[in-house]
Protein backbone atom coordinates (compact mmCIF):
# COMPACT_ATOMS: atom_id res chain seq x y z
CA UNK A 1 0.00 0.00 0.00
CA UNK A 2 1.21 3.56 -0.77
CA UNK A 3 0.13 6.56 0.52
CA UNK A 4 0.42 10.30 -0.84
CA UNK A 5 0.98 13.13 1.95
CA UNK A 6 0.30 16.23 0.23
CA UNK A 7 1.08 19.69 1.69
CA UNK A 8 -0.32 23.27 0.20
CA UNK A 9 0.98 26.57 0.86
CA UNK A 10 2.81 27.81 3.78
CA UNK A 11 3.02 24.15 5.70
CA UNK A 12 6.76 24.46 4.82
CA UNK A 13 6.92 26.64 7.46
CA UNK A 14 5.80 25.23 10.54
CA UNK A 15 7.16 25.35 13.24
CA UNK A 16 7.90 29.20 13.23
CA UNK A 17 4.27 30.47 11.29
CA UNK A 18 2.21 31.79 14.37
CA UNK A 19 2.86 29.22 16.54
CA UNK A 20 -0.08 30.52 19.13
CA UNK A 21 -2.09 28.85 15.78
CA UNK A 22 -0.20 26.00 14.50
CA UNK A 23 2.82 25.10 17.57
CA UNK A 24 6.15 24.55 17.29
CA UNK A 25 6.30 21.33 15.69
CA UNK A 26 8.03 21.33 12.18
CA UNK A 27 6.70 19.75 8.97
CA UNK A 28 9.92 17.28 8.87
CA UNK A 29 8.78 16.73 13.00
CA UNK A 30 5.52 15.99 11.52
CA UNK A 31 6.94 13.61 8.49
CA UNK A 32 9.05 11.29 10.52
CA UNK A 33 6.14 10.65 12.98
CA UNK A 34 4.58 9.65 10.05
CA UNK A 35 7.26 7.54 8.33
CA UNK A 36 7.05 5.55 11.70
CA UNK A 37 3.36 4.71 11.57
CA UNK A 38 3.53 4.18 8.07
CA UNK A 39 6.70 1.92 8.87
CA UNK A 40 4.85 -0.06 11.89
CA UNK A 41 1.81 -0.79 9.67
CA UNK A 42 3.84 -1.46 6.73
CA UNK A 43 2.67 1.22 4.58
CA UNK A 44 4.71 3.17 1.69
CA UNK A 45 4.43 6.51 2.43
CA UNK A 46 5.73 9.99 0.26
CA UNK A 47 5.88 13.01 0.85
CA UNK A 48 5.52 16.23 -1.31
CA UNK A 49 4.49 20.13 -0.36
CA UNK A 50 4.74 23.14 -2.43
CA UNK A 51 3.65 26.84 -2.22
CA UNK A 52 2.27 26.47 -6.04
CA UNK A 53 -1.19 25.25 -6.72
CA UNK A 54 -0.03 24.31 -10.02
CA UNK A 55 2.74 22.06 -8.93
CA UNK A 56 0.02 20.24 -6.42
CA UNK A 57 -1.98 19.52 -9.11
CA UNK A 58 1.01 18.29 -11.26
CA UNK A 59 1.93 15.95 -8.50
CA UNK A 60 -1.97 14.67 -7.73
CA UNK A 61 -2.10 14.18 -11.51
CA UNK A 62 1.20 11.90 -11.34
CA UNK A 63 -0.24 10.13 -8.19
CA UNK A 64 -3.52 8.93 -10.02
CA UNK A 65 -3.79 5.38 -10.03
CA UNK A 66 -0.10 5.12 -9.04
CA UNK A 67 -0.90 5.38 -4.54
CA UNK A 68 -3.82 3.55 -2.75
CA UNK A 69 -4.65 6.85 -0.78
CA UNK A 70 -3.93 10.34 -0.01
CA UNK A 71 -3.98 12.60 2.74
CA UNK A 72 -3.67 16.40 1.77
CA UNK A 73 -3.73 19.43 3.65
CA UNK A 74 -4.18 21.77 1.11
CA UNK A 75 -3.40 25.14 3.17
CA UNK A 76 -5.62 28.14 2.06
CA UNK A 77 -6.09 26.55 -1.36
CA UNK A 78 -8.50 24.22 0.58
CA UNK A 79 -11.10 27.34 0.90
CA UNK A 80 -10.78 28.51 -2.93
CA UNK A 81 -9.13 26.64 -5.61
CA UNK A 82 -11.59 24.73 -7.65
CA UNK A 83 -8.59 23.94 -9.31
CA UNK A 84 -7.26 21.74 -6.74
CA UNK A 85 -10.96 20.05 -5.83
CA UNK A 86 -11.16 19.01 -9.60
CA UNK A 87 -7.58 17.15 -9.48
CA UNK A 88 -8.83 15.36 -5.96
CA UNK A 89 -11.67 15.00 -7.45
CA UNK A 90 -10.30 12.76 -10.52
CA UNK A 91 -8.23 10.54 -7.74
CA UNK A 92 -10.19 7.19 -7.70
CA UNK A 93 -8.81 6.18 -4.11
CA UNK A 94 -9.72 7.42 -0.79
CA UNK A 95 -8.28 10.86 0.52
CA UNK A 96 -8.02 12.42 3.72
CA UNK A 97 -8.41 16.23 4.36
CA UNK A 98 -6.62 17.42 7.25
CA UNK A 99 -6.09 20.93 8.87
CA UNK A 100 -4.11 21.25 12.16
CA UNK A 101 -6.87 24.42 13.41
CA UNK A 102 -9.96 23.60 13.73
CA UNK A 103 -11.11 25.85 10.85
CA UNK A 104 -14.32 26.16 11.99
CA UNK A 105 -13.64 28.01 15.02
CA UNK A 106 -11.67 30.25 13.30
CA UNK A 107 -12.16 33.06 10.78
CA UNK A 108 -15.33 32.74 8.74
CA UNK A 109 -13.77 32.61 5.37
CA UNK A 110 -11.89 29.31 6.70
CA UNK A 111 -15.20 27.37 7.56
CA UNK A 112 -15.74 26.44 3.84
CA UNK A 113 -13.80 24.32 2.20
CA UNK A 114 -14.54 23.24 -1.42
CA UNK A 115 -12.26 20.42 -1.79
CA UNK A 116 -14.52 18.83 1.47
CA UNK A 117 -17.07 17.58 -0.87
CA UNK A 118 -14.72 15.63 -2.59
CA UNK A 119 -12.76 13.71 0.09
CA UNK A 120 -13.35 11.02 1.69
CA UNK A 121 -13.53 12.97 5.18
CA UNK A 122 -12.19 15.58 6.86
CA UNK A 123 -9.82 15.94 10.24
CA UNK A 124 -9.85 19.45 11.56
CA UNK A 125 -8.27 20.50 14.80
CA UNK A 126 -5.79 18.11 15.98
CA UNK A 127 -2.42 20.11 15.81
CA UNK A 128 -0.06 17.14 14.17
CA UNK A 129 -2.32 14.47 15.40
CA UNK A 130 -4.02 15.77 12.77
CA UNK A 131 -1.92 14.04 10.34
CA UNK A 132 -1.87 10.85 12.40
CA UNK A 133 -5.35 10.18 12.41
CA UNK A 134 -5.60 11.72 8.92
CA UNK A 135 -3.20 8.38 7.96
CA UNK A 136 -4.91 5.84 10.30
CA UNK A 137 -8.19 6.48 8.57
CA UNK A 138 -6.25 6.52 4.92
CA UNK A 139 -5.05 3.14 5.61
CA UNK A 140 -8.25 1.60 7.10
CA UNK A 141 -10.38 3.14 4.12
CA UNK A 142 -7.54 1.46 1.91
CA UNK A 143 -7.96 -1.99 3.75
CA UNK A 144 -11.68 -1.87 3.91
CA UNK A 145 -11.75 -1.37 0.13
CA UNK A 146 -9.74 -4.50 -0.51
CA UNK A 147 -12.32 -6.58 1.91
CA UNK A 148 -11.12 -5.70 5.20
CA UNK A 149 -13.63 -3.88 7.86
CA UNK A 150 -13.65 -0.52 9.04
CA UNK A 151 -12.53 -0.65 12.68
C1 LIG B 1 -4.69 25.02 7.62
C2 LIG B 1 -5.89 25.96 7.80
C3 LIG B 1 -6.00 26.93 6.65
O1 LIG B 1 -7.11 27.81 6.84
C4 LIG B 1 -4.74 27.77 6.53
O2 LIG B 1 -4.82 28.61 5.41
C5 LIG B 1 -3.51 26.94 6.49
C6 LIG B 1 -3.40 25.80 7.41
C7 LIG B 1 -4.47 24.12 8.85
O3 LIG B 1 -3.75 23.13 8.71
O4 LIG B 1 -5.01 24.40 9.93
O5 LIG B 1 -2.56 27.23 5.78
O6 LIG B 1 -4.93 24.19 6.50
Amino acid sequence: MKILVLNGPNLNLLGSREPEIYGRTTMADIEAGLREQAAGAGVEIEFFQSNHEGALIDRLQEARGRVDAVVVNPGALGHYSIALRDALAALDCPVVEVHLSNIYRREEFRHQTVTAAVVSGQISGFGPLSYRLGLAAAIELVRSRHGGELL
